[in-house]
Parts: structure tokens; C-alpha cells; sequence
């Protein structure tokens, strides 16, 4: 490979149907672009079970599973039993997505805030961190962090908002996640708060197949395009890409623990 660097994205969807057809492609693109490492986030259970086969099928996918607040409605009896399994299998890096949205408010808020309560717990007792999903929501999601999360390690995924916002987050021990939007000219509340927040508590994402970053707007998102959102934040920290991307990575490894998971299936792979 052409690339002195290794870049990861920490949160895409590509076990979704809008993959179906070129999902081998996508994922030769990103190789090609120098992205080493995908984590394959859940939203419900079906696609936590997904995001956990396209795991154990890539090495260099991790999954995290979760149920995310607008299927929180979704779930019936049992989904906490099946999501701890899920949790213990192998390549399973975190509990996530999991957190508040009063965008679309599918799910009433006080349910929202129940599976939220109840996955941070488990997050907790299994040793897992957390990828938190926050949308127009940001005082209830940080209210139920510093109650239920202060000092869990977790991750403010497609973090957006401000210099404020980013430092409430901090303040609770969370990292902030920059994804496709970052790149967007006119973005410079965001802009700002990646200039400030301390490099070694930055992550980059696409959140594929959506947030695509600029000029690609609009368009279906993959984890090739994780490197526009890495070149913005070095351009933003005035870094050379190589080494941002040898912090992102290390910000990753230390979060999602990749090398103790990898260790487990090495010795199981072995036996
Ligand atoms: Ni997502």
C-alpha cells in the first residue's frame, strides 16, 4: 500500500441494504484509501447481529452493538438478554449506538432515557465503552452522563455542536468523534471546537451512509471518505495528515482495546 499512515473510521453502517450490491468494492475503496480499521456500529438488534457477522467475516471490522433511541419503541421482551449476548461475542469492541434524540422523538423520551440508563449499565459491567448518540437533546444527554456515565469511557459519536458543548463532554471523560460535516465550509462552531478540544481526545467517523463530507454532500457516505474528515481536522490542527492519523489511531486503540480483542480470537482461532 502506498500509504505511510493507517486511518479508521469509528463508526459506519456498512452492513446496510444500501451495501447490498458493491459492499466488496466499498470496502477495497477504503483499503485503497489507507483505512485500516472500521468499527460497524448497531442501531437495533438485527443490526447488531449484522454488524457482528461483517465482523467475524473482515478482519478489520470490530463491531459495537446497541440499540439506538429512535428504535428504542422497537424492542420486545428478552432484547436486553439477546444484546448482552451479542456484547460477549468475539470482535465486539463497545455498546453503542445508545443515547437521546428529540429530533424525530419516534420513541418517547422517557423510554429513550430507560434503554439509554439500562445499556450504559451494561456497557459498564462487561467493560465496554459507550458511543453516545445525541440529537437536539444535549442537556438530557449530558444530564444522564454525568449521573449514569461520569468516568466510563465513551465516545460523543458525530459529535456536533460547539466549543461549550465539547467541553461538557470532555468534562465527563468523553471523546468527540468528527465525521463528514466537519468539512463543510460554513461548519465553524464545529471548526472551532475540533481546534481546541485536546488531540488525544479526537476520533474520526463517516456514520456511512449518510453525513458524507464536502464535495461529496449529499451523497452515499463510505469509510473511504473517512480521510476528507481527517485531512480537515489536521488541516484545522495544523498537523501533517501522518501524524494526526497516528493520533486518531492511538486514540482508537485506546478506547476499543482492538489488541485485546484481536488476542481472544487469535487464541481461539489457534485452538
Ligand atoms: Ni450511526
Amino acid at each position: 500500500m502506498s500509504n505511510e499512515f493507517r486511518l479508521i473510521d469509528t463508526h459506519a453502517h456498512v452492513a446496510v441494504a444500501q451495501f447490498d450490491t458493491d459492499r466488496a468494492d466499498v470496502l477495497a475503496r477504503a483499503a485503497a484509501a489507507g483505512v485500516a480499521r472500521i468499527v460497524e456500529i448497531g442501531y437495533d438488534l438485527k443490526s447488531s447481529r449484522a454488524a457482528v457477522a461483517l465482523a467475524e467475516s473482515h478482519p478489520q471490522i470490530y463491531a459495537v452493538v446497541g440499540v439506538q433511541p429512535n428504535h428504542a419503541h422497537e424492542v420486545s421482551e428478552g432484547w436486553f438478554d439477546e444484546l448482552r449476548a451479542l456484547a460477549a461475542r468475539p470482535k465486539v469492541v463497545g455498546i453503542g449506538e445508545i443515547g437521546m434524540d428529540y429530533h424525530w422523538k419516534v420513541a418517547p423520551p422517557d423510554l429513550q432515557e430507560r434503554l439509554f440508563r439500562d445499556q450504559l449499565a451494561l456497557a459498564r459491567e462487561l467493560g465496554l465503552p459507550v458511543v453516545i448518540h445525541s440529537r437536539e437533546a444535549q442537556d438530557d444527554t449530558l444530564r444522564i452522563l454525568d449521573d449514569a456515565a461520569h468516568g466510563q469511557p465513551g465516545i460523543m459519536h458525530s459529535f456536533s455542536g460547539g466549543w461549550a458543548f465539547a467541553q461538557a463532554c470532555l468534562a465527563v471523560g468523553f471523546m468527540l468523534s468528527f465525521s463528514g460535516p466537519l468539512t463543510f465550509p460554513k461548519a465553524t462552531e464545529l471548526h472551532e471546537a475540533a481546534r481546541l478540544a485536546p488531540l488525544e481526545m479526537l476520533l474520526t467517523e463517516t456514520d456511512s451512509p449518510y453525513l458524507s463530507p464536502h464535495p461529496q454532500r449529499g451523497t452515499r457516505n463510505e469509510p473511504a471518505r473517512v480521510r476528507l474528515v481527517a485531512e480537515r481536522l489536521a488541516a484545522l490542527r495544523g498537523l501533517p495528515l501522518e501524524v494526526l492519523a497516528d493520533q486518531i489511531w492511538r486514540n482508537a486503540e485506546r478506547i476499543f482495546h482492538f489488541d485485546k480483542v484481536s488476542g481472544v480470537r487469535c487464541q481461539r482461532d489457534s485452538s
